[in-house]
């Protein structure tokens, strides 16, 4: 894993750099607690598409789909040639899969609405929790498994980054979340 040495006096520097840094970007003070409305109702999709058959019918593991590829900062929405690895066979005439065919003969991405994200000045890895942590999916997503269309549920504000971070005596400075570089 990328372990975070002990602060030097030049990391020090470094960091404090980066806090000002973070400041000057979002020229505002760190924003007050706040607690998000969940769950929130579902977008709508551009494919009826449902978690509940894939993991619970065809017995895919979520990490099939959503591979973590790279460096495994994020956890990626599968392509479509990964869907008709399956359905060139299965359900091929059902309208939603027509669709689905369509987009993957055209190479085009299907434009899913986005349910989970963070501002771009935040730096967030799966990989650093869920490969070198240990948490599980379902902590951060809920149970993805048993939904038919997928919703938020749990939040992703600074208030409960830190407060986690806070009770596994992670590091909670600025710049471990909002790195400059
Ligand atoms: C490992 C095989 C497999 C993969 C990969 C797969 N599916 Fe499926 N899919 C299934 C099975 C099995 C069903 C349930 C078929 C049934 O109800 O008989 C299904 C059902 C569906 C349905 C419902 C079709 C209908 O009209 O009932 C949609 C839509 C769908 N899949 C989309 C996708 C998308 C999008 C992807 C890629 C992100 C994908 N699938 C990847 C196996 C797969
Ligand atoms: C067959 C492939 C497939 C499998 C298996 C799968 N997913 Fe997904 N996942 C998708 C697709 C396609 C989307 C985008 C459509 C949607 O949101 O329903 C998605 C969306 C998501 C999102 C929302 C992403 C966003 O927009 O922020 C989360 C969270 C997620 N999946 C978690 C999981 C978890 C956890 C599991 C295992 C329990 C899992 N998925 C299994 C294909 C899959
Ligand atoms: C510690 C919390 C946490 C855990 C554990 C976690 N996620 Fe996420 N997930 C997030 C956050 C935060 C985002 C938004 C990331 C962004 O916008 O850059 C996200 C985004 C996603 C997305 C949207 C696409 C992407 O890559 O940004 C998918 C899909 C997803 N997660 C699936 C999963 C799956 C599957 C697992 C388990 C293997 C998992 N997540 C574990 C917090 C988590
Ligand atoms: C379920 C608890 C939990 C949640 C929720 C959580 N984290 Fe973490 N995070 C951790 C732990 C534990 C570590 C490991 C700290 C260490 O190794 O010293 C960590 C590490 C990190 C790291 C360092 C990764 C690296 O590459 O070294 C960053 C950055 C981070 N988290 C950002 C976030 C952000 C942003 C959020 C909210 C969107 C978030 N975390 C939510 C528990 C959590
Ligand atoms: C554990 C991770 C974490 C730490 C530590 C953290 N932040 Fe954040 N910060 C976030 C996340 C996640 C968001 C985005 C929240 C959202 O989506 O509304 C955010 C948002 C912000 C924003 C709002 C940006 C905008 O315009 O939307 C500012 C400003 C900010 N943080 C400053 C700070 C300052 C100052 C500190 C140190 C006191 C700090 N943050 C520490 C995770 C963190």
């Amino acid at each position: 894993m990328v372990r975070r040495p002990m602060m030097s006096s030049l990391r020090f520097l470094c960091s404090a750099f980066a806090v000002a840094a973070v400041l000057a970007l979002a020229q505002k003070p760190a924003p007050p607690p706040v607690e998000e409305k969940l769950p929130l109702a579902p977008p709508e999709q551009p494919i009826a598409f449902s978690h509940k058959t894939h993991v619970t019918k065809a017995a895919l593991k979520c990490t099939n789909c959503h591979t973590m590829g790279g460096e495994g900062f994020q956890a990626g929405i599968p392509k479509e040639q990964i869907c008709m690895g399956c359905h060139t066979a299965i359900k091929k005439d059902s309208p939603e899969i027509v669709k689905l065919a369509q987009f993957a003969s055209e190479k085009r991405a299907v434009p899913w609405a986005r349910i989970y994200r963070v501002p771009d000045i935040v730096w967030f890895s799966h990989a650093a929790h869920v490969k070198d942590k240990g948490f599980t999916c379902d902590t951060c997503h809920g149970d993805a498994g048993s939904k038919d269309v997928m919703f938020k549920e749990k939040p992703t504000n600074m208030t409960s980054c830190m407060n986690c971070h806070a009770k596994h005596k992670a590091s909670n400075g600025c710049d471990f979340c909002h790195a400059s570089q």
